[in-house]
């Protein structure tokens, strides 16, 4: 007889941890593809955002909130009354509500940060989650720097929340100090600790939220699990704050491959990890490390002789799963410039992409001008293709044409037509090398006072041929955007990539008027 494993609850935090990385931040749309990726794959909970943060934050939890079928939609704030009556404000709309209220416990935090005695903490802890279960029946709360929290101090500020209504009690990890064993540990005494004291303490599911600082994030929400927890708190390619979250695809894929000794199980579609971290890489711009562990390019990739040797014979020897088990499908050539809409639509479909008539027809026609351009058309390429299209679909401001006089013997030269709400603009500029005079056209058609904070340049396929793919990251005041673009030019690939951000940061700023005064051609 095989015994049932323990379900393990998945909270997914790349809207919130995820998104306080900086450089990662998603526009509304952005995060509502995520969110709505999220809740198809099977996430339990969805953290959409810290409601208080700012309007844009709280649009977007209420939207998240209004859409999502089946997730529950969390809502992050401090214990503090203003932020808990917003974070409830915007979850109201969601078919299962959750707030999620933490404060710091840790000796380091009160004296240093909170400048709060113990007792003060406690008293807080009992009325804000007090405050957050009267506007919810599904709170959650956090011990911040938990690990560096004296046990004995820890449970009596868990036994307050407990008895204020927390139905879930997350421990981070918050600076991602802790190993494993001691991770373990801290949750085996906590949870013996309000069995013993709170009647149904049973029902109080226990959450591990750990930082990868030391590279043991997994590991330890891994380990958390033996101590008695049922939630791990993860987030799409380990994105988030400094060193970043425990990845998601790691902790369900360690979960599902090594039942043997993790009997657990989660509710998450596993084939759909690698769209999720296409997706989550495309909208933030950060590329996904090539030896990145489920979801990098190499994951699946045997170069050596010996292993391609032991893999033609059987697969079992060098792969623990499958490429199709986390929904990598193998790199084929997969259409050409004979491949018809009906076609272009079916392999979309495949890929995962559901696009609106409109989208799709861009789509296509940008494939069709790749498929004359490339002689041979990858499923990455087209990934690449129709994220651009989603990225670019709201964009006030677009490339229409460029070309570029580069060479050993300077000055380098760009023209460049861009439209800028409707507007056609053209522009001729000088740089230090090709790009710089491409970004000097933008600039001189859009000014802003925005700075290139990173520019990277990556092939999306292999060959002279492949398209390139450029992720920019600009930077204005406190605000930082991404962008990337990929075309099989390079210079054009930049283009779109540095106002695929500029037109995030006009989003974010509301207007466009403070930067572009466009003249008319
Ligand atoms: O790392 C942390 O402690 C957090 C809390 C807000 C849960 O992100
Ligand atoms: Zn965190």
């Amino acid at each position: 007889m095989s015994i049932p494993h323990d379900r393990v609850v998945i909270f997914d935090t790349t809207l919130r941890d995820g998104e306080q990385c900086p450089g990662a931040s998603m526009t509304l749309e952005e995060k509502l593809q995520v969110a709505d990726l999220l809740d198809t794959m099977g996430v339990d909970v969805i953290e959409a955002g810290f409601p208080i943060a700012s309007n844009g934050d709280f649009e977007s939890v209420a939207e998240i909130a209004r859409r999502t079928k089946r997730a529950v939609i969390a809502g992050l704030a401090r214990a503090i009354p203003a932020d808990i009556a917003r974070a409830g404000e915007a979850v109201k709309f969601a078919q299962r509500p959750r707030i999620h209220t933490f404060v710091s416990t840790s000796p380091i935090h009160l004296e240093h940060q909170m400048r709060k005695t113990q007792d003060q903490v406690i008293d807080i802890i009992a009325g804000t989650v007090a405050q957050a279960r009267n506007l919810v029946a599904d709170v959650e709360w956090s011990a911040m720097d938990a690990t560096r929290t004296p046990i004995d101090y820890l449970q009596r500020c868990v036994e307050t929340a407990v008895k204020a209504g927390a139905t879930t009690i997350n421990l981070p990890d918050t600076v991602g100090y802790a190993t494993p064993s001691e991770y373990e540990a801290m949750f085996r005494q906590v949870r013996a600790y309000i069995l013993d004291r709170v009647p149904n303490g049973e029902q109080i599911i226990f959450s591990a939220h750990c930082h990868d600082d030391l590279g043991l994030a997994v590991a330890n929400s891994l380990a958390a699990l033996a101590g008695g927890a049922r939630q791990i708190e993860c987030t799409i390619n380990g994105l988030g704050e400094r060193a970043g979250n425990a990845a998601l695809e790691e902790v369900v894929m360690a979960i599902r491959t090594r039942g043997d000794v993790l009997p657990y199980a989660t509710g998450i579609e596993a084939t759909m990890l690698t769209r999720a971290s296409k997706l989550v890489s495309a909208v933030t711009s950060f590329p996904v490390q090539y030896n990145k562990a489920i979801v990098g390019r190499n994951a699946f990739a045997h170069e050596s002789g010996i292993h391609q040797d032991g893999m033609l014979k059987n697969n079992t020897t060098y792969e623990i799963m499958t490429p199709d088990s986390v929904g990598v499908s193998k790199t084929s050539l997969v259409m050409g410039k004979h491949s018809g809409r009906a076609a272009f639509r079916d392999k979309l479909k495949a890929l995962g992409y559901e696009l609106g008539e409109n989208a799709l027809n861009d789509a296509f026609s940008r494939f069709k001008e790749l498929a004359d351009r490339k002689k041979v058309v990858y499923d990455e390429d087209i990934e690449a293709l129709v994220d651009h299209e989603i990225a670019a679909a709201h964009d006030r401001m677009k490339l229409v044409s460029l070309s570029v006089i580069a060479g050993s013997h300077g000055p380098q030269r760009a023209t460049m037509k861009m439209k800028v709400d409707g507007v056609v603009i053209t522009e001729e500029c000088e740089g230090n090398g090709p790009v710089d005079a491409v970004f000097n056209c933008i600039q001189a058609i859009v000014p802003h006072a925005a700075k290139l904070a990173l520019y990277q340049v990556h092939a999306v396929t292999e060959g002279t041929d492949a398209q390139a793919e450029v992720s920019v990251r600009l930077e204005d005041g406190d605000k930082a955007v991404n962008g990337r673009g990929s075309d099989p030019d390079t210079l054009v690939a930049s283009a779109q990539a540095y106002i695929i951000a500029l037109n995030k940061l006009a989003t974010k700023r509301g207007s466009l008027n403070a930067q572009a005064q466009p003249a008319a051609e």
